[in-house]
């Protein structure tokens, strides 16, 4: 089993070599190309071991064999894949390569874009021995060593990519995935605090409501960053250079203060009925903050934004922490419910 690992990680380091090495050899010039043209530098492709998987089925395999592994180890590295007829092909094929390193520094997976607008846009390597996707997270092993006493999680490899040439070596990303309660407490064993940097979509800020909650548990404080539309971290600093966004990060708002803002973006606060609908959620909001300096804080903005009592909002509060906890428990004694209804006839 070890030895088994062992010669999985040491094939995705051959194989991170032989992407890298392609980059600059005339079968690799289309990736070089592309890195380029979405302003890599050389320096920056080396930092990260990007790479470029040839367009053809059978040149890493080519390579691996000429090194002595066999292809059964290598599709154990999800990098080849069995053939019906017999034989194996490469995985990867023209696509343009990003390796997933731990923290160890282990090459233990891979990432491939495709240089147009096919799909799928990126494939990944599935899980194996030594990869689990829903347990790591992109760059971390350069982030942990970033001194700024907190992350940056955006949702892809070229925004994590970007803002390290940026000079945000804090930035990370999860793996292709929704994020997970492991990947949040992986980031919580180095910092205090992260900043959500997903993209200004809508499935950017839908992942982002979820990410919050799963950092919090973490421990973790939280804060978002606030780009303008449609773009993503990558294209915001293509566009606007790192300067402006610095700014984003330094004006970056807490959880709450968001979760307040997209709740009042929803009311149509002209009318009466808007704001107490406004007020109504934003009771539901406080609620879930555990910190009561915290909660206070807001619950005094709140009241003091639409001229009600700050002690009435309190209140409100106080009611909804006993509803949530009611609908808690009933939740939990379903759950004993189901769990022992076994051995209760
Ligand atoms: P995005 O669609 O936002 O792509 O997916 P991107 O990162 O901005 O990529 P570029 O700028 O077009 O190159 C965010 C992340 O989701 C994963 C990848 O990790 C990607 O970076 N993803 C996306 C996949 O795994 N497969 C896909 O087909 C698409
Ligand atoms: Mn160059
Ligand atoms: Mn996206
Ligand atoms: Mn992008
Ligand atoms: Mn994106």
């Amino acid at each position: 089993q070890a030895k088994l690992k062992a010669s999985i990680l040491e094939i995705n380091r051959t194989a991170a070599r032989f992407f890298y090495h392609t980059l600059y050899t005339p079968s690799g010039a289309a990736g070089l190309q592309y890195f380029h043209s979405r302003g890599l530098s050389d320096q920056t492709i080396k930092r990260f071991g990007l790479g470029f998987a040839p367009d053809s089925w059978d040149s890493l395999a080519r390579y691996l064999r000429s090194k002595g592994y066999s292809p059964e180890e290598a599709q154990m590295a999800d990098l080849l894949i069995p053939r019906r007829s017999g034989g194996h092909y490469d995985k990867f094929r023209n696509r343009v390569i990003f390796p997933i390193i731990d923290l160890r520094g282990n090459v233990i997976g891979f990432g491939g874009r495709v240089l147009d607008d096919t799909k799928p846009k990126y494939i990944n390597t599935s899980d194996t021995m030594v990869y689990k996707k829903t347990m790591n997270l992109f760059a971390m092993n350069l982030a942990k060593n970033a001194k700024n006493g907190f992350l940056i999680l955006a949702e892809g490899y070229m925004d994590v990519i970007a803002m390290h040439q940026a000079g945000f070596g804090n930035a990370v990303a999860a793996l292709g995935t929704a994020l997970t309660p492991q990947q949040a407490r992986l980031m919580a064993r180095y910092v205090p605090e992260v900043i959500v940097a997903g993209d200004a979509d809508e499935a950017g800020v839908k992942a982002a409501a979820r990410d919050i909650g799963i950092l919090r548990d973490a421990g973790l404080k939280v804060r978002l960053l606030n780009l303008p539309d449609g773009k993503d971290p990558d294209e915001f600093i293509r566009r606007n250079g790192p300067e402006r966004f610095q700014l984003l990060v330094e004006g970056a708002e807490g959880d709450v203060a968001y979760r307040l803002q997209v709740v009042k973006n929803r009311f149509d606060l002209t009318t009466p009925e808007g704001n107490v609908g406004y007020l109504e959620e934003a009771v539901k909001v406080l609620a879930t903050i555990d910190n009561a300096l915290e909660c206070e804080i807001y619950a005094g903005r709140l009241a003091q934004e639409l001229s009600v009592s700050r002690d009435t909002l309190l209140g409100q509060v106080r009611d909804q922490r006993r509803k949530n906890s009611r609908i808690l428990k009933r939740q939990q004694f379903r759950e004993i419910q189901k769990q022992t209804a076994g051995y209760t006839d």
